[in-house]
């Protein structure tokens, strides 16, 4: 089996000729039908996308990533009405208003949301939870894609497991094209990081997984929401700087929080500079000369690759240092775009160790910082 790569642009889904269309999206279409699971792309990552509605289909995805069965998959909809067979039916008859409000201001767009789960959806899915993660997607494609198919998709990332995830066709090609018959390729995903996914049910309401729709985006519609971290990514006090409350619990509401993630084959060390107010990000001190220290003691001899967020930071003696540029301005909405690329691009050149530095986690930096601090082994070495 070798995957096969078709192009689709979502720009031009509009304006091209419907036969070529349908002869575009009829391989894909029947793999599906044929509870089979492909590459599938999103505005955020790449998805492992199967019919959700089928044991046998949803169960592949598991099999082709070396999954936990405990991990529970996100449900991707092209309409609000796909969420009928999804979630219970006596909440679908009457969604809460903030729910409705969140959902309309949200999607189709980088938002997961926990809804009560259909007592139908088949166990893998929801990992015998009570709750379904629901997205709808914005890329075009997916939504074409999941509206001709006419179920909802399961769709976790599209990387075998532990690895960074894809955010093109050719990253999903790297790992899964002997597992995989079909990838659609609709382009570099526009946001990089994987959605924000929410718990509105709890209370206090919750951020389970920072995206790229942040905690400031969300507080408009729900003032009371909340980030949810583990004890290792706290770093201060019990306040994050956005002034939610940071709850700790040694049982992660989303289970995929206890895996090992993002990480490439190299180690990750992760630098950050401890601020005078507990922030682990000091933007007043250039950390590099810091890191250039510290590298020529514990990593002499070695091949390194530096993730750099911005330009200028050169170390001196940089012979054995190679730089991948995941911004050159410092820009968060950039350096969330190219962070999975640049991890495994970093990782493709098998250096002994990849260099990466923390970022701010005021907005996007959150998301940024939760994947980084995953991909360097929940480990962050302040200087
Ligand atoms: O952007 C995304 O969300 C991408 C694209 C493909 O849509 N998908 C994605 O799926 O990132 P995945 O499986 O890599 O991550 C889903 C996360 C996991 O951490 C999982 O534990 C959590 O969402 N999750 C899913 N359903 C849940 C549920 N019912 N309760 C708690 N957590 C859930
Ligand atoms: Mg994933």
């Amino acid at each position: 089996m070798i995957a096969q790569i078709v192009k689709i642009d979502a720009d031009a889904l509009l304006s091209t000729d419907s036969n070529i269309l349908n002869t575009l999206f009829d391989g894909p279409v029947r793999a599906l039908e044929a509870d089979e699971a492909i590459g599938m792309p999103t505005e955020t990552v790449y998805g492992l996308a199967a019919n959700c509605l089928r044991p046998c289909a949803a169960s592949k995805i598991f099999k082709i990533k070396n999954r936990p069965m405990d991990n529970p998959l996100i449900c991707h909809i092209s309409s609000v009405e796909m969420l009928k067979p999804l979630v219970d039916p006596e909440f679908l008859s009457n969604i809460p208003e903030r729910v409705q409000e969140v959902m309309k201001e949200f999607w189709p767009g980088p938002l997961t949301l926990l809804l009560p789960a259909h007592p139908e959806l088949p166990e893998c899915v929801t990992a015998g939870l009570k709750t379904v993660g629901v997205r709808f997607p914005a890329h075009k494609v997916a939504q074409e894609l999941i509206a001709r198919a006419g179920f909802p998709l399961a769709a976790p990332s599209a990387n075998l497991s532990g690895r960074p995830s894809p955010t093109t066709a050719a990253h999903v090609f790297n790992d899964l094209h002997d597992r995989i018959n079909w990838i659609v390729d609709g382009g570099n995903a526009g946001v990089g990081l994987e959605s924000t996914v929410v718990d509105l049910l709890s209370n206090p309401p919750m951020i389970l997984r920072p995206g790229g729709i942040t905690q400031a985006m969300l507080k408009r519609i729900v003032p009371d929401i909340i980030v949810y971290r583990q004890k290792k990514q706290q770093q201060s006090g019990d306040c994050d700087e956005n002034g939610g409350v940071v709850i700790d619990e040694s049982k992660p509401p989303t289970p995929g929080m206890k895996y090992k993630h993002y990480a490439p084959t190299a180690p990750v060390w992760l630098f950050a500079l401890k601020s005078p107010t507990g922030s682990v990000v000091d933007d007043s001190k250039n950390i590099s000369p810091l890191i250039e220290t510290y590298l020529r003691v514990h990593a002499q001899g070695k091949r390194i690759m530096r993730l750099c967020v911005t330009e200028g930071v050169d170390f001196e003696a940089s012979e054995s240092v190679q730089n991948i540029y995941l911004s050159r301005t410092g820009d968060m909405v950039e350096i969330a775009h190219n962070l999975f690329g640049g991890l495994r691009e970093a990782d493709e050149s098998c250096p002994d160790v990849i260099v990466a530095e923390a970022v701010n986690e005021e907005d996007e930096g959150l998301a940024i910082m939760n994947r980084l601090i995953k991909s360097a082994g929940e480990e962050i070495i302040i200087l």
